[in-house]
This record gives C-alpha cells, structure tokens and sequence, in this order.
C-alpha cells in the first residue's frame, strides 16, 4: 500500500495501547485485524451479528450512526460512543475502546475424547541401519545397501534426503537412524535412539484440537485446544468462504493464520513433552469440508453454492512443507476423505472413533455445531445428514449468547415462581449465557410452564418482564448487567433444535427406525457434553430414549485422528467406512419441511 505523506493517521486500541498507522479509510474491524487484535466478528463483517462492539473515546462527531449501530445500541450506548467495528470506517486519528466481550476470548476448548484400545502400527516408521563399509570387492551405491540391509529394494527418497544420505553414513560410520513412509525414505539422520512422535489436528471451525502423539508407543504426549484465529474473518463458514472467494490474497491468509496458529500450538506442546518441532515425523488433520479445502487452500466456490460439492473427497498426503507446517524436512500431513459438501473428515473421524460399522448395531451419532452432523446406522447401512443448526448453541444470535468461557452461565434451573438459579464458567459473575445454559433455561421453562408447546412465553407468567417494547423476557442473573433471555432468543433456539430434531427424523424415515430401536446415541462435540440429554429429550431436541442409552464422547473428531495418525489400519478403516456412508441432501428430502416444521415446536 503506497503511503500518502499527506495523510497518515493513527487508530490507537485501548486498553491494549497497540497504535496503527493508516494512509487510508478502512473499517475499524480491518484496523483491528492489521494490528492483530483478534475480534469478533461472528457474521463476517455484515453488521447483523453485533459482536464487534468498540466504544469510541474521541471525535464521536466524525462517525455517523449507522442502522445497524442502532439496533444494537440503545440512545445512550450511542452517546457515548458505542457502535459496531465492522460499520465505522475510521479516517482520522482516533482512540477507541475495545470491550473484552468484542475478543475472541479462550474458551472452554474440549480436547479430551476417549480413545479405545487399539493397536499402534503408525504409517511412518524409524528404522536404525548398520550398514557394511564399502570396499573394492563390495562397490554398490549407499542407497543399494540400505535397501539390501532393509530387504526393500522398492525404496526411494527425494534429491534433499539423498545428498544427506552419503554424509550422515560416513559421520556415523555407516550407522544412521531412517524415517521411512511405505516405499520413501523421509529423512535419516545420526543414530539417537530419542522417540519421534507426530501431531494429529481436529481444525473446528472455532477451535484447533491439536494432539501430540508418541509415534512408537501410541502415547498422548500433551494436548492443548486454541482458538481458530479464521474467526476474525467470520463466525460463520459461509462468510469465511465469502471471504476466501474475494481474492487469492484472502484465501491465502486464511490458510497461513490458520497455520500459523498451529504451529505456534505445536511448538508449546513440542517443548512441554521435551522435543523439537523436526522431530514431528507425521500428520493428520481433520476438519469439515470448508475447513479441509481452506486448509488445503483448495477453490471453494463450490461449497458457495447449491448443490455444495466438494473439489475431491479422497485422502491425500501434501507434505507439511507444501502446508507450511514446521515439522521433520520430508514429513506429510494425511487428511482423509470428506463425505460431502457440508458432512467432513471430522465426521469420518467421530464414526471411526465411535466404531460405527465394526457391528449392525442401531446407533445414532451426532456431532453438534453450526452444522450439526448426525449418522445413523442400521445393519450395514450408515446414511449422513447435515443440518444447518446456526451458530445459536455457541452463542451467536442470543442477546447475552457467548461461547463456553468463564462468565457464562452453563446450567439453569427455575423454581414454579421462574426465579433463577444458575452456574457459572470459573464460578464468577455472570456476563452471559453458553448453549448448554440456554437449553437448560428452556427445558426448564418448559417444565414449569413459562413457555407453552408452541414455544411462546406465557406472558402471564409470575417471573416474565416487559422490555420497552412490551417484549417478555426473564431474567438469570442480578446486577447492573443482568443476563436475560428473551422471546427473540427462545426462537433462534427452537430454530437451531428444529433442525437437529429434522435431520434424526429424516435418518430414522428414511432407514425405517423407532426411537425405542435405536440402541445407542453418542453425541460428541463440547456442548454435547455439557449439555443434559434429559433437557435435549424434554424440549424435543432428541426423541424419548432410555437415559442410559444417550452418552456424551467429548471430542470425538479428535480421537479419530489420533487413531490415523499412529494406525495404518485406521488409515484404511477411515477410507472405506467413508465408502460405506451414503451422504442423504435434506433439502430435497419430500418430509424435510414436515419434521422441521414440527421440531421447532417447544
Ligand atoms: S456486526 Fe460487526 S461483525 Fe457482525
């Protein structure tokens, strides 16, 4: 960007004091992002969502109200300089405020799963060679003898690892320690004996599940969860692909942060478990479609658009230089095979993980986000659904909505009169309501009859208030800041379980399933296991089940990755248990618009 002498001007970010010099009008969001605040921005930037709150602390006169600061901000949030990043274009020297709830704040990042006993047999081997010295009786090349004292005489390596071969020999007299993947030699290197270890990767698209593993043992190292930076490009995967098809530039750098993000978490995982980043001999990552093709920086324009179809499905292995992974020279990242546009290699892994189509038992698998993917197998059919849930069970769309993260509240009970008793994140104040919390307010105002079966607030109701425009609301918490629920937050709930609700109607229509056939429901993700299946059941979100039939599998899409990372069997498992899974597109499902109209019932 040309800078123009007569016009610089600098936006300074309080309270972290970070300034930005700028030649040119660029949104307040923008600004936020060059200077590498990380923002919500959790509709990409469209002023809908109304999480890019800042508070303006000087020339309030220069930025005009938009529509959409007002309605989000009351007359006295404007006076005094409130308005939304993404709407104020900034020209002038300016000084804003940014509230703590406008950053992407650490969440309760889930990276436990359970994983079950298996057996380690990783794709990727280490193999010490002791080669006999050549000599004039014995005149065959370096790699000949490695591939006679190996017995495989198949094996190659590129031009980098084959320039090093002849030194590391003659340095360690003709001992070396190989990396070796099927038929390629990836690196060799002076015998140590040390472990080498890999790193398997869940890519959510608001969390990074990243997983370092002993490669030999199948031993979990250390684990650690961190926020997908993309979110400062768009909560939503649609405005994240909108804002991938603007420019290759755009793509790129979604693709680089993302990247970035994880090598800065492989570092610290790295250090704590007493290695180096060049020991990581191995990768998998997994993720929905959107994120697998951003993450392989892949065209997205066909996931912009009916009918969603991925650019491939099948696995591949690019090497982690191509990714711009810091890993060992000559080591791949494995991503295995998406299903479909909207149903990823997270799914695959969640299946794998649970053991779908290892029997025929009945079993329902559900993995609960903005899309929400659910399975269902019935003998040896496995069919999946995507439903586009919405982000409201993360918060977005809700009032006082946020993510799993200290101060909000993650479980409610209400007693007859509707008076609150809640729990809250870090056991502090509360500043707002996580979609745990918001289901448990609602089954709770379900059983006491404060919200009637078409989902309305009985206005009678002794708890219910009247905002000022005669819409009821209640009330969780006290304080200056109360966190409330209104009518309008009920419904985007209702929406969300709606369509959660269609797609397990659909699988069950479609392989002829009664609930009380179905053996088995494993519901994996973070608000699977916060959430109470009895609430799930009472406000319609699942069909009436046997409690003990409906279990929570933390982060399941995770602990399928680490399988593939440390099992070739795994690896072939996953690719044709993703054969098996028949993908079924509900929008043109005859009874979709039936089941969905009746799920958003209370
Ligand atoms: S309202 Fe600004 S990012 Fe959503």
């Amino acid at each position: 960007m040309d800078i123009n002498p007569e016009h610089p001007f600098t936006v300074e970010f309080q309270p972290s004091g970070l300034r930005l010099i700028l030649d040119e009008p660029i949104t307040l969001l923008d600004a936020a992002r060059q200077a590498g605040l990380m923002m919500r921005a959790d509709c990409g930037g469209k002023g809908i969502c109304g999480k890019c709150k800042i508070q303006l602390l000087s020339d309030l006169g220069d930025h005009p109200v938009t529509n959409s600061d007002k309605s989000h901000f009351d007359q006295n949030s404007i006076d005094t300089g409130f308005r939304l990043a993404c709407e104020t274009v900034v020209r002038n020297n300016i000084k804003v405020y940014i509230p703590q709830d406008s950053i992407i704040s650490s969440q309760v990042l889930q990276v436990d799963g359970r994983l079950h006993k298996m057996e380690v047999e990783p794709p990727t081997r280490r193999i010490a060679v002791s080669l006999k010295s050549p000599d004039l009786e014995d005149l065959r090349p370096d790699l000949v003898r490695i591939k006679d004292d190996l017995n495989q005489s198949d094996l190659t390596a590129d031009l980098g690892v084959l320039r090093r071969i002849p030194h590391i020999l003659r340095q360690y007299h003709w001992k070396a320690e190989l990396v070796i993947r099927d038929q390629k030699i990836l690196s060799a290197g002076q015998p140590t004996g040390n472990r080498f270890v890999g790193m398997a990767v869940d890519v959510g698209s608001t969390k990074l599940a990243c997983y370092l593993m002993d490669l030999e043992s199948g031993e979990l190292l250390a684990a650690r969860g961190t926020p997908n930076p993309q979110i400062a490009y768009g909560e939503d995967i649609m405005a994240r692909i909108a804002y991938a098809l603007q420019s290759e530039e755009n793509a790129k750098r979604l693709q680089t942060i993302l990247f970035d993000a994880i090598n800065q978490t492989s570092q610290a995982l790295v250090r704590e478990a007493g290695f180096e980043t060049t020991q990581i001999a191995d990768v998998c990552l997994v993720g929905n479609t959107a994120m697998h093709h951003l993450f392989l920086n892949l065209p997205v324009e066909s996931l912009a658009a009916s009918p969603f179809v991925p650019a491939f499905s099948e696995a591949i292995y690019p090497s982690t230089d191509d990714l711009g992974l810091k890993a060992m020279p000559g080591s791949g990242v494995y991503t295995p095979p998406v299903i479909a546009g909207f149903v990823g290699s997270d799914h695959l892994a969640f299946l794998l993980s649970e053991g779908f189509g290892n029997d025929q038992r009945t079993r329902l698998g559900i993995d609960i986000g903005t899309n929400t993917e659910i399975a269902m197998q019935k003998g040896a059919e496995i069919v999946s659904v995507s439903t586009a849930s919405g982000p409201a069970f993360e918060g977005a769309h809700i009032r006082f909505g946020m993510r799993a993260a200290p101060g909000a509240i993650e479980h409610v009970t209400l007693d007859n009169n509707g008076k609150a008793k809640t729990q809250v994140i870090g056991n502090q104040t509360p500043i707002g309501i996580c979609g745990s919390g918001i289901l448990d307010a609602i089954a709770e105002m379900r059983r006491i009859g404060l919200l009637n079966s078409r989902g309305r607030m009985v206005k009678e109701f002794p708890g219910i208030l009247f905002d000022g425009e005669g819409k009821p609301y209640i009330q969780l918490s006290q304080g200056s800041q109360p966190v409330t629920l209104s009518q309008k937050d009920v419904d985007q709930i209702l929406l969300a379980k709606g369509a959660i609700r269609a797609g397990i109607d659909v699988l069950m229509d479609h392989l002829d399933v009664k609930s009380n056939e179905i053996e088995e429901v494993v519901i994996a993700g973070a608000f699977g296991t916060f959430m109470l299946p009895e609430h799930a059941m009472r406000i319609g979100m699942l069909p009436q089940l046997d409690l003990d039939k409906v279990y929570a599998v933390g982060n399941a899409a995770g602990t399928g990755a680490r399988m593939m990372l440390i099992s070739k069997s795994a690896r072939l498992k996953a690719e044709n248990l993703a054969r098996q899974i028949r993908y079924l597109e509900l929008t043109v499902y005859p009874e979709f618009p039936m089941f969905y109209a009746r799920g958003i019932q209370a």
